[in-house]
């Protein structure tokens, strides 16, 4: 596998596959390395010949009093998973390759990016569509893949690609879950022992919510009331439980179709999200 830490050993790589008629999948990671980041990997193999990852924990999508300075760096273990999944190529840059001190630009997706994690994270979201949006012109990927599991993300990301007219086909890739239902993340780690075994109530509850939605006449209103009593009582506390339109993340109704439920909860100091789509 490939190890690049600068952007023109990136460029070279990527034009010369390009020259040989090569298709190139992209995967976006801040490292810490599980079975969903892996999964992209793999999925990503389906679409390209060619495989590149990069690493990089983003400064410019933590808050100020965010886990930015803690968040796990595992990168060796991380490039030998990489290897084991056949990856070809692995880019980690550092803070200054990526953002020089005369850096002046950002990206703002408008709409998509304000509400729910959006509205508790303030510049979270232009942080991302700046990272990926700068990564895309390093890597001019044919496709990238992203998971579904952070739902609002993909939706920001589509809408820049769409909006800027960048050739860069965006796939979603399905949340993967831990046996007990919780969605993996990179965060699952900051969880206490007696947190962890309460976590996966936050899956539990969207599963009760759109079983609530599908087979009986509860209102949304109640629904969405009534997890979050559930929640909350768990020891969680919610920072949004909602449901929107996955077509442009707007508050859904009743009538509307393509649904799905988010939501955005604290346990102890641990941020986790998650969501389930409603197909009906
Ligand atoms: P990170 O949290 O490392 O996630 C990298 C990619 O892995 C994202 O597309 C995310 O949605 C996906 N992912 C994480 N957990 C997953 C799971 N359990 N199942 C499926 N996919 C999962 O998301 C980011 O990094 C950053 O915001 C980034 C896009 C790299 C920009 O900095």
């Amino acid at each position: 596998m490939k190890n690049f830490q600068t952007i023109s050993e990136v460029r070279q790589c990527v034009e010369l596959w390009r020259r040989e008629g090569r298709r190139i999948a992209f995967v976006p990671t801040m490292g810490n390395l599980h079975e969903g980041h892996l999964t992209l990997v793999r999925e990503a193999k389906r679409f390209a010949e060619k495989v590149i990852v990069s690493i990089f924990v983003n400064p410019t999508q933590f808050g100020i009093n965010e886990d930015f300075a803690n968040y796990p760096r595992t990168e060796i273990d991380d490039c030998l998973k990489l290897v084991n999944e056949g990856c070809d190529a692995v880019f980690l840059p550092c803070v200054q390759t990526l953002y020089p001190l005369n850096s002046m630009t950002s990206i703002h997706v408008s709409g998509v990016s304000e509400h729910f994690c959006g509205a508790s994270r303030s510049g979270h979201f232009s942080g991302v569509a700046t990272v990926v949006c700068k990564l895309f012109n390093i890597v001019k990927p044919h496709y990238a893949l992203f998971g579904l599991k952070d739902f609002q993300q993909f939706v920001v990301i589509q809408t820049l690609v769409r909006d800027l007219n960048l050739p860069i086909d965006i796939i979603g890739v399905p949340t993967v879950r831990e046996r007990d239902g919780l969605a993996m993340s990179s965060r699952n780690g900051y969880l206490s022992a007696a947190e962890r075994k309460i976590a996966p109530q936050l899956y539990g509850t969207l599963q009760v919510a759109h079983d609530n939605i599908i087979n009986t006449s509860m209102s949304l209103a109640l629904v969405q009331e009534q997890a979050i009593t559930t929640l909350t009582q768990y020891g969680f506390v919610v920072d949004y439980f909602s449901i929107a339109r996955r077509a442009d993340l707007m508050l859904a109704s009743k009538n509307d179709h393509e649904r799905i439920i988010l939501v955005a909860a604290k346990l102890g100091n641990t941020r986790l999200i998650d969501n389930l789509w409603i197909d009906k």
